[in-house]
This record gives C-alpha cells, structure tokens and sequence, in this order.
C-alpha cells in the first residue's frame, strides 16, 4: 500500500498535478479545498491570488504497490503482459550484448503471447491501467504490437498481413538495441547531438534484421516509423505514398503509445489529451484515414472508464462527442453531470480504472 506524508512548498514551486496534504480553508471561509485535490495551473494561480504563500503536498512514500483498484480481470492481463515484456526483454538484450537477433524466440512471442493480448474484450483500456514493472522500451514494443493488432484488424488487414502488423510493432524499435543506455535511459531532455543518435534506432533497426528473410513490409515499418507524411520525419524524410503503409500504422501507434505511458523524461498523459493530441497532428503529419480509424473506434473503449478530476473527485466518463476531446461529460461520485468542455476549471488527471 502507498503510504502519504506531508511536505511544504513554497507556492511558486508548486507544480500542476500536486496533490494538497490536508484540507485548505481560508481564514475569510471564501474557499475550501479537500485533503487529495488535484492543483492545476488555474487553481494554483487563483491560490497564488488569494495570497496563499505556501501549501503541504501530498508526497507517497511508498509506491511499491498501488493500483489498489485492479480487477481480477485486469490482475491476470498484467500477469500475462508483464511475462510478455520480461521475455522481449531478455531476446533485446541477447541483441544488445550478443549482436544476434533471436529471431524465432520473437516471432513465437508475436503468435503465442501477443495474439491472445490483442483477442481479449478491452485490451486498450487494460492497457491504460496495466502494472508496469520494467524499462519503457520494453513495454513500448509490447503494447505497440498490441495497438496494431486492435487497429489492423479495425483497418481490415487479416491473416498473414496481420501477424506480420503485429511483428512489425514488436519490432519497430528493435534498433534500440544499438543505441548507447546512458542515452536510452537518461531523465532529462536529449542534446541535439544525442538526439540524432537516438534516431539513429531506425536506420540501425533496419540493418540489424534486413538479412533475416523478414518481409519487406516489416523491414519498411522499422525503418520508416518515424517519417511523417509531409516529409517532416527521419531518418529520409520521405513523404505521403513513399511511407509503407505498416510504417503509417505503426507511426500512429507510437505517438498515442509514448503519450499514454510514463517514460524516464516525460509523465504519462490521459489517453484523452493523447486523442486530442493525434487528432491536431493528424491531417498534416500523420495518415488521415489511419488516424480517424483508430479515433472512431477508440471511443467506444472509453466510455464508463472511471477518472480522476482536478478537483480530486472520481467521476465516469458518460459522453464523448463525435470528434473525441479531453473533455468529454463526466458524472461525478456525488451524482453531478460536468460537460468539461464547458467547464474548462475542470480537467481529468489520470484513468483511475477501466
Ligand atoms: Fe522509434
Ligand atoms: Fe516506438
């Protein structure tokens, strides 16, 4: 179980996503705010305006095993997943230390492990709440395969066309391998010059594996995940139909992945914001008929999920309109219908549970 102490912040180091420690209520009784409220920017700012100087934050000491919430169902996704993960991981670091890509060991991953994953009721919402135990690579691999087995078929690929999809997302960034750890893992922002050698994961994916007897469809997803259709991408800057159309899904994917999770330099954002996110990229730099696929259909896994607000109540997604926002109607836990497009002093924080 997490265990909470309290810490004091001085009111400019407080930070969107804090939680306060104990209730804050002003000595003119002008506003209350409950123990476990959620600060965001504007609330912050408004804090800040009634000349609050510093507030206690809710700090978790030990995060060992939260997630109290996990149903039976998604207990046993998390165990499969997880041993998923825990084999891709030790076939990548056969490639890292070994120079040999246990080719066979992955492709039997692909149809014994990842198959089922893709087959069960709800995958992407598991997928949200899933326990992760181990690097970001390795359960980016996975869930990318997983995520373009579930859009694959919503885009009609079937047999063959979809293992191979599916072995395309566990392979994507199998370049990875050859990409010093130290720039793999490191917490802040990448220099210029580190960060043309992580892109360097595509070009070096590809080499790594093109003598295999791959089909070219994977081989042209490794390498060109990362083009964008208006030629924005790397490592050719290839545009429009020159992008295999595995590599459109796979790119698609990605971003909506690396969104969702939490990485070693960036915290995981709501699968809302991530939509939202897809659907501001998607006409210029990303596939259009890939991307409203996947949003019309992403729409029905996330209606009911439960979510927490800023105002720290849980509420249940009821509604979302046509075109999927971040603010979607919720009903909170004492019964009140928010539409969170009107109400902007509202947002949701995290999926509590699916
Ligand atoms: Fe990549
Ligand atoms: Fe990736």
């Amino acid at each position: 179980m997490a265990r909470f102490v309290s810490k004091r912040f001085r009111i400019d180091e407080v930070q969107p996503g804090m939680e306060l420690a104990d209730s804050l209520i002003a000595d003119n009784d002008k506003f209350a705010l409950g123990g476990g409220t959620v600060l965001t920017r504007s609330l912050i700012q408004r804090l800040r305006g009634w000349g609050i100087e510093a507030l206690d934050i809710r700090q978790v000491v030990n995060d060992g095993d939260k997630e109290p919430s996990l149903s039976a169902v998604q207990k046993a996704v998390s165990g499969e997943y997880n041993n998923t993960v825990h084999t891709l991981k030790r076939s990548f670091e056969t490639i890292r230390f070994f120079k040999q890509v246990p080719l066979k060991e992955i492709r039997d991953l692909a149809v014994q492990t990842i198959e089922p994953l893709i087959n069960r009721s709800g995958i992407l919402n598991h997928l949200l709440v899933v326990q992760r135990k181990d690097d970001y690579t390795f359960h980016h691999c996975i869930d990318v395969a997983v995520l373009c087995g579930v859009i694959g078929r919503w885009l009609g690929y079937r047999d063959e066309e979809l293992k191979d999809l599916v072995l395309a997302g566990l392979l994507h960034d199998i370049g990875k391998t050859q990409i010093p750890l130290e720039i793999l893992r490191k917490p802040g922002k990448l220099t210029p010059a580190e960060m043309e050698v992580m892109r360097l994961h595509t070009v070096r994916g590809y080499n790594l594996v093109k003598g295999l007897g791959l089909p070219s469809s994977v081989l042209y997803a490794i390498l060109q995940h990362h083009e964008r259709e208006d030629g924005t991408g790397y490592p050719l800057q290839v545009a429009g139909d020159k992008i295999h159309p595995f590599a459109k899904v796979v790119a698609v994917v990605d971003i909506y992945d690396a969104m969702t999770s939490d990485k070693v330099y960036s915290k995981k954002t709501t699968p809302y914001d991530a939509v939202d996110s897809l659907m501001r990229d998607m006409y210029a730099k990303l596939d259009p008929n890939i991307g409203t696929v996947f949003l019309n259909n992403v729409r029905d896994y996330f209606i009911g999920n439960r979510v927490l607000l800023s105002d720290g109540r849980d509420a249940e997604v009821v509604f979302l309109g046509k075109f999927i926002s971040a603010r979607p109607v919720v009903r909170t836990e004492d019964d009140e219908f928010i539409d969170l497009e009107k109400n902007q002093d509202i947002s949701i924080i995290k999926v509590v549970s699916t």
